[in-house]
């Protein structure tokens, strides 16, 4: 089991802690975002939605935050998409990249909470989830409400920051992610916790096969993944 790691020194849930942080950095996330991945970020969901091979007319995005999965989606599939997320501030930078793009009648964003997912068993044909599982305060309830909305034979696609294993990526990885990661994250953020969050927690997920064990357990099937740019993310793909 591993042990659960929050945001912020506090007694409050992983939850509440998560929301805090994510609302407190929204207006900084894309930008980020984009320059901590070295710009990598759209690549990365761009290869995750191509994954989805099913023709999906309904898509969950999960986690959307400040929706690029679901603009991604938008752009290389036909399908409606329905984005949510727990901090409302996200949300609303997302609703404003939407409208900009004028895909509001594709996309639409609310407030939820993955662990408690407000929609019908066997809704959608594809869910993907960006960066996102990581941060449920219970990782098994989250995946089964994935797995619960999701219709027979959809398809699931979820991208988690990695750590690469081999000589010198592991080497070099570990210097930018523990130091030149959190101390930019920090400047440009003003929040002093977000950006050591990240690497502790990426440090504490059940990453690779760990990963795809959990998702066996929880009913899916045909479960691979994929390690994506020398390992620094991995792709996770799942049938159920
Ligand atoms: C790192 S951001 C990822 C945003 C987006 N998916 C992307 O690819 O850039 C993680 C998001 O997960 C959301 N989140 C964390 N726990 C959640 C939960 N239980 N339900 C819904 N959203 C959650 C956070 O609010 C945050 O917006």
């Amino acid at each position: 089991m591993s042990k659960t790691i929050k945001p912020y020194k506090l007694d409050t849930s992983k939850k509440d802690q998560v929301k805090e942080m994510f609302n407190k950095i929204s207006k900084r996330y894309d930008i980020l975002n984009h320059t901590l991945s070295l710009g990598m970020d759209h690549i990365w969901r761009k290869k995750a939605i191509k994954m989805i091979t099913n023709n999906p007319k309904e898509i969950l995005d999960i986690a959307t935050g400040t929706a690029d999965f679901a603009l991604s989606a938008a752009k290389y599939t036909n399908a409606k998409i329905t984005g949510i997320d727990i901090a409302e501030n996200m949300i609303n930078i997302g609703n404003k990249k939407i409208k900009k793009r004028k895909l509001n009648k594709r996309i639409k964003l609310s407030i939820a909470d993955s662990e408690n997912l407000p929609f019908n068993d066997l809704s959608f044909d594809a869910i993907t989830a960006g960066f996102g599982v990581r941060n449920f305060e219970n990782l098994e309830k989250g995946l089964y409400e994935i797995y619960r909305v999701t219709k027979k034979n959809g398809m699931v696609v979820i991208l988690e920051p990695s750590i690469p294993n081999k000589f010198p990526l592991k080497q070099l990885f570990s210097l930018y992610f523990n130091h030149i990661l959190p101390f930019i994250g920090r400047i440009v953020s003003n929040d002093t916790n977000a950006y050591t969050y990240l690497p502790n927690s990426v440090k504490e997920f059940p990453n690779g096969n760990k990963f795809t064990t959990i998702l066996e357990k929880i009913g899916f099937k045909r479960t691979k993944y994929f390690p994506l740019s020398y390992g620094i993310v991995s792709l996770y793909v799942a049938i159920k």
